[in-house]
């Protein structure tokens, strides 16, 4: 079916002003050309430009939701609009597919801070304790691991467990911000998000002083100081999902830029103020690169065939938790 690029330009004119979406319109028309002619689908994250999370992905949202629906794609190409280890869970859950990443580079802070070998190292420190590994993280850290969660599910994995004590890793906001949620004792690793670790209480009291009534909405990769401050605290799609069910007058997201302009299109009545921190390893994706990998069909990513099943099996018990 031809793409409205009138309507499909109606709908995003909130967020990208004319002149530049005309420089946007020969990759978007390129891109929907080149994905019929792959058989490519484009799955794209929260934190995605509006250009490709509006303009050219066919499946958005958090990490939990490109998992599952990576799981069930019938295309014979899958280009992963996001980091390096969202284009691996999506390898992971269907192998027979070609998983395209616009840019080897787009790595992640938090995916950086731990080795399998750090992995190796906590099992000996703690046996029997139970591994929760972060999405966030590379195939080869996630095959060491018992069970994957993400920031939309990381309580409800947890307390799957049954047990007393888990070790979550990497993100030690992350299992501070859970670790208040539960009576699970959590032992933490040291990786942070270099997007969200930067936010501060500071900022969010200038705010409600600036923007009196404001619903401030914070990711749990923020320091807990941080989101102690919030109205609430979710993963990307928690805090979209928040926004369509409470329809604040004004709100801000303490999060990665493009989230707002993203989750703006869709709700033209509430008032998004924006201080927020970009991601580069997300910037790192283009309209043009992901032309270009639909064009070479690169760069492909592989998992290590040693890797593959036990990494699977982590994630895969993550999604069986419901
Ligand atoms: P979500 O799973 O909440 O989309 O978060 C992914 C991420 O990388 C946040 O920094
Ligand atoms: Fe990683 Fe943080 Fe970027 Fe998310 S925002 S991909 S956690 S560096």
């Amino acid at each position: 079916m031809p793409l409205d690029l009138t309507a499909l330009y109606n709908n995003v004119s909130r967020v990208i002003p004319a002149p530049e979406w005309e420089l946007f319109l020969p990759d978007i028309e390129a891109i929907q050309r080149l994905k019929r002619e792959r058989n490519a689908v484009v799955l794209a994250h929260n934190y995605q430009t509006p250009e490709i999370f509006h303009g050219v992905a066919d499946i958005v949202g958090d990490s939990l939701l490109l998992a599952r629906e990576a799981m069930h794609v019938e295309a014979d190409v899958i280009v992963l609009a996001g980091v390096h280890f969202m284009a691996e869970t999506a390898k992971l859950l269907n192998p027979s597919k070609t998983v395209l990443t616009p840019d080897m580079r787009a790595g992640c802070s938090l995916a950086d801070s731990i080795t399998p070998a750090d992995v190796r190292l906590l099992r000996q420190r703690y046996p029997g304790v139970p591994i929760v590994t972060y999405v966030n993280t590379s195939a080869a850290v996630k095959a060491e691991s018992d069970i994957c969660c993400t920031s939309g599910n990381a309580k409800k994995i947890v307390e799957s467990l049954g047990v007393p004590e888990v070790i979550m890793l990497p993100d030690e906001y992350l299992a501070q911000n859970i670790a208040a949620e539960t009576k699970v004792k959590i032992i933490a690793w040291a990786g942070h998000c270099e997007v969200h670790e930067r936010f501060t209480p500071q900022e969010i009291i200038a705010l409600r002083e600036a923007h009196p009534g404001i619903v401030v909405l914070a990711h749990p990769e923020c320091p807990p100081e941080v989101v102690a401050q919030a109205d609430f605290a979710g993963s990307t799609a928690a805090m979209s999902d928040y926004v369509g069910r409470e329809q604040p007058a004004r709100v801000v997201l303490i999060t990665e830029c493009s989230m707002s302009d993203n989750v703006a299109v869709n709700h033209p009545r509430t008032e998004f103020v924006r201080p927020c921190n970009l991601c580069p390893h997300m910037k790192r994706i283009t309209l043009r690169n992901i032309r270009e990998c639909l064009e070479t069909l690169q760069t492909e990513v592989l998992i290590d065939p040693q890797l593959q099943a036990p990494a699977r099996l982590a994630v895969e018990r993550m999604l069986a938790v419901r």
